[in-house]
């Protein structure tokens, strides 16, 4: 059995100050036993948010993370910095990061190598526009960022990995993919990860859902089989982050 996982991704939200409330209003509400919750936050709360949460269960994780290990990049964070500041997670290749930053595929395998090499466990985002959800092309796409994603990557690193399907459709949108639509594309994603790694790795490894997740819609999405849980953006925001991370409690 999968543990599901809820994590939330503040994205450019949230000064340290309000990063630190936040956390420590969020805390004593979603520090359960049942769900692994992870909070990604903005770089400059992460010092903070760790603090706050250090006698919890709670994760932290990074947005985002460069592929170097040090040197002249200058505004870019390395893995051993992450690590040291108390990183578990970091997400990798979002849509606004492929989007507005330009990360191409080869740039997000990049980073899930280097990430894996300092053990901190890639959130690796994938998912289609609606160009090409209404093309039928969704499925195609998506295996083939999966594919990319784990070049080179070998099977005992990829079981802790997590894979968040976020369709760019539904994300800030409160345009959310219908618990079948969101189920087809995680179950031909673990399909992918069995035909690259094996049953026992397509079996293991954790795929979310994210796009415009909240408390009303979690249960139904998270009682998919494919489907361990969510990343949640606007929502993550808010007290309604607890109600999700709580969804099987009502
Ligand atoms: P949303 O964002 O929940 O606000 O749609 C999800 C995400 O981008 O991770």
């Amino acid at each position: 059995m999968r543990k599901k996982m809820v994590a939330g991704n503040w994205k450019m939200n949230m000064t340290p100050s309000q990063a630190v409330k936040l956390a420590k209003e969020l805390k004593p509400k979603v520090d359960t036993n049942e769900v692994d919750v992870v909070f990604c936050v903005p770089a400059i709360d992460i010092v903070p948010v760790v603090n706050e949460l250090k006698d919890s269960g709670i994760k932290v994780g990074a947005e985002n993370m460069f592929y170097e290990e040090k040197g002249a990049y200058t505004g870019e964070l390395s893995p051993e910095m992450l690590i040291d500041a108390g990183v578990t997670y970091v997400i990798i290749g979002h849509s606004e990061r492929r989007q507005y930053f330009h990360e191409t595929d080869e740039v997000i395998n990049k980073k899930m190598r280097k990430a894996i090499e300092h053990k901190l466990l890639p959130i690796l985002c994938c998912g289609e526009s609606l160009e090409q959800r209404e093309k039928g092309v969704t499925i195609e796409f998506i295996k083939k960022q999966i594919a990319s994603a784990f070049k080179y990557i070998p099977p005992e690193n990829v079981i802790n990995c997590v894979i968040a399907y976020e369709p760019i459709w539904a994300i800030g949108t409160g345009r959310v993919a219908t618990a079948e639509q969101a189920q087809e594309v995680c179950e031909a994603i673990r399909g992918s990860i069995r035909d690259i790694y094996g049953a026992v790795v397509a079996e293991r490894i954790r795929i979310l859902y994210g796009g415009s997740v909240n408390a009303a819609n979690a249960s139904q999405i998270f009682s998919m089989p494919d489907i361990d849980g969510g990343l949640v953006g606007g929502a993550s925001l808010k007290p309604e982050f607890a109600d999700i991370v709580n969804y099987n409690k009502k």
